[in-house]
C-alpha cells in the first residue's frame, strides 16, 4: 500500500503544480494516465462502476466526483483532485484542493480548515482509539474555525485489496464509538467541507456531487495505515513525519521511507 500511496502522492503533487488558468481538468486526467504509465500501476477509479476518468476533478460548487473535461479553469476556481492507484493488487486513495491563480482569502480559509480537519482525523488512527474518534476529531476541527457544512452523505471508509471497504469512517459523530483501531487496518479520512449548506445533489451525470445552495467546497484525503508505533500516512511523500514530529505524535513515518 506503502507503494500505492507514494504513486498516489507524486501524481497529486505534479498536478498542484501544473493546475492553473487555462488548464483543463482533463489535461490533468492526462497528467495522471503518464504518472499510472512510468509508475507501472492501475487505476482505482476508472470503470469502477462505470466511472470513466482516472481522476475526479471537481470544481467551486462540485464537492466530489466530477468528471474531467475540456473547460480550461479559471483564475478564482477552487478544485479539488481526487485519485487512487493500484500496485500488486493494493490500494491509495488521496485529494487535494487547489486554488487556481490568484488566491481567494475565504476560499484559502476553507482549504485550510478542510485540510487540518483531515490530518487531526489522522493523528487519531491510534491502536487503543476508536473509530468515531477520528470522525470527532475531523469535525471538533471544522466547527471550532466557523460556519461550515460537512457532508454527511459521503464520508472516508476501510481501503487495502479495494478501494471502498468496510468501516464507513463519517466525518461527524461522538468520540468513543465504532470498533477499535488495531494494527493492520487501514483507512481512507476525507472530510468535504462547504461554504454553505452541508446539502448536496447529484447531478444527471450520475456523479458529479455539487451544493445545493451553490456554495464552494473542498475535499481532502489521505490513506492511513495503523501501526504498533502509531499512524503512517501512505500517501503522503514523508508519510506524515513532519506533521507528526511538530504535532507530538509518534509515528512510524520517521524511520521508514
Ligand atoms: N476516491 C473517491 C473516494 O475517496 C471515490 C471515487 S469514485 C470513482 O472514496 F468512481 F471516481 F472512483
Ligand atoms: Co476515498
Amino acid at each position: 500500500m506503502r507503494k500505492a500511496g507514494l504513486v498516489v502522492a507524486h501524481t497529486l503533487l505534479r498536478i498542484a503544480n501544473e493546475a492553473g488558468p487555462g488548464v483543463t481538468t482533463a489535461d490533468l486526467d492526462r497528467i495522471a494516465r503518464e504518472e499510472l504509465k512510468r509508475a507501472g500501476a492501475i487505476p482505482s477509479f476508472l470503470d469502477y462502476h462505470g466511472y470513466p476518468s482516472v481522476i475526479c476533478s471537481s470544481v467551486n460548487e462540485e464537492v466530489v466526483h466530477a468528471i474531467p473535461n475540456e473547460r480550461p479553469l479559471i483564475d478564482g476556481d477552487i478544485l479539488s483532485v481526487d485519485f487512487g492507484a493500484i500496485v500488486q493488487g493494493w490500494h491509495g486513495d488521496a485529494a487535494v484542493t487547489i486554488e487556481i491563480g490568484e488566491p481567494i482569502e475565504e476560499q484559502t480559509r476553507l482549504s485550510n480548515v478542510t485540510r487540518a480537519s483531515m490530518w487531526a482525523g489522522l493523528a487519531k488512527a491510534q491502536p487503543g482509539n476508536r473509530l468515531s474518534d477520528i470522525s470527532n476529531a475531523v469535525e471538533t476541527t471544522i466547527d471550532a474555525a466557523g460556519e461550515y457544512g460537512i457532508l454527511q452523505e459521503y464520508t472516508g471508509h476501510g481501503i487495502g485489496t479495494e478501494m471502498h471497504m468496510d468501516p464507513a469512517v463519517p466525518n461527524y459523530g461522538a468520540p468513543g464509538h465504532g470498533p477499535e483501531l488495531v494494527p493492520g487496518m487501514a483507512l481512507a479520512i476525507e472530510p468535504m467541507v462547504t461554504l454553505g449548506s452541508r446539502h448536496v445533489r447529484t447531478l444527471a451525470d450520475h456523479w458529479t456531487v455539487v451544493t445545493v445552495d451553490g456554495s464552494r467546497a473542498s475535499h481532502w484525503e489521505n490513506t492511513v495505515a495503523i501501526t504498533e508505533e502509531g499512524p503512517w500516512v501512505l500517501t503522503e511523500l514523508d508519510g506524515g513525519a513532519e506533521y507528526f514530529a511538530a504535532h507530538g505524535i509518534a509515528s512510524p513515518a520517521a524511520s521508514r521511507d
